[in-house]
Formats: C-alpha cells, structure tokens, sequence
C-alpha cells in the first residue's frame, strides 16, 4: 500500500513498523489540501474519499493532533495550524498557571482499500510540560511529558514504542492480518 504523506518521518515510523507484519509500505510524497471538519477521524475520512479519485490502488492516510484538557481539547484538529502560528511557546503561554497540565496525542489512520475507508485511532497520554525541553523529535514533542521525560528528549526508537501513531498503525496492520 501507499502511505500518503508530505512528512518522512511519519513514513519511516509507518514503514518500520509495517516489516514487523510482512506489510508492505510505500512512500507518496505529495501534499493534498486537508477538508475542514471538527475531529481527526472526519478530516482523515474525507480526505481519504477525495484522494480515493486520484490515487489508484489501496493507499493510508495518517492525521495527529494534540489535546490539552485544561485548553477543553485545543489545539485538537487544528495542531498543525496552531505549531506554525503560535508553536510550543505559545502553548505553554496558554498554560501558565494550570495546573491540570493533561494532554494526550491521537493519531487517525485511514485506510483505502480500493473500495471503502477504514478508520483506526491510537492515543498516547501525558503531561503538557512547564518549559520545554530536548532536541529530538518534532512538533510539540519538546513540550509533551511522558513518564517525566518529554518526548524531545528521547530517542526516536523509544518514543515510537508508545506513540500514538504506532498503536494507530499497529491497528491497522493487525486487522489487515486477521483478515487474509
Ligand atoms: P498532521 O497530522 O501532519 O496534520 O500534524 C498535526 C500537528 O500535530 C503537527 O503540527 C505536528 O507537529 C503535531 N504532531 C503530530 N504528531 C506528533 C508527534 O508525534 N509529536 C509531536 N507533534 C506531533
């Protein structure tokens, strides 16, 4: 299958884990404009149906955000947009003087096998820390806490052990298995 992303990381993460499974993933580098919706699982969704009439052959999509629950879910479906604008700095901003600091990461996978979309969600939960810290990493990792390290500050093998990615995937390449 194809994996449809802009983000190399993302794919050497889905890649890495699809051999585990005798799975076979390919990189499609391309960006595509993301519909408007209110939840992952319904931008993933309708982006999937619209690069269903383009793309030949059964492809996977991944969409992530970060959910703070003192911000009641922001920045949510809208990480990607609030990173470029107001980044890690701004968040913690937000956050000053909280002291619920929960917050967890979800990633959606949509699966297009040639005839229907199929949705799959994986959650990581942690802490939005109070500065931010590490070099690893990216997107908000400097700032989401983790058994008291952030993400940031580990390495690459070990923060994909728990990602939310990797159990969106992970989802995803059992299901394909129980079905052959
Ligand atoms: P998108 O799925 O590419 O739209 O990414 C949504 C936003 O969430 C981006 O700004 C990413 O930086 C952020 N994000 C997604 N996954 C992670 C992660 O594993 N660590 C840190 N930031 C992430």
């Amino acid at each position: 299958m194809y994996f449809i992303t802009s983000n190399e990381g993302k794919f050497r993460e889905a890649k890495e884990l699809a051999a585990k499974y005798s799975v076979e993933v390919k990189w499609l580098k391309m960006e595509y404009i993301e519909p408007q919706g209110n939840s992952l699982e319904e931008i993933a969704k309708l982006s999937a149906e619209m690069l269903a009439e383009k793309v030949d052959g059964d492809f996977v999509i991944e969409d992530s955000g970060l959910f703070v629950e003192a911000l009641k879910g922001f920045p949510g479906p809208y990480s990607s947009y609030v990173f470029k604008t107001i980044g890690n700095e701004g968040i913690l901003k937000l956050m000053k003087g909280e002291e619920n600091r929960k917050a967890y990461f979800k990633a959606v996978v949509a699966y297009f096998d040639g005839k229907d979309v199929h949705i799959f969600t994986g959650m990581v939960s942690g802490e939005i820390a109070r500065e931010a810290r590490g070099a690893g990493g990216f997107g908000y990792d400097p700032i989401f806490l983790y058994n008291g390290r952030t993400f940031a500050e580990m390495e690459t093998e070990e923060k994909n052990r728990v990602s939310h990615r990797r159990r969106a995937f992970e989802k995803l390449f059992m299901w394909l298995k129980e079905k052959d």
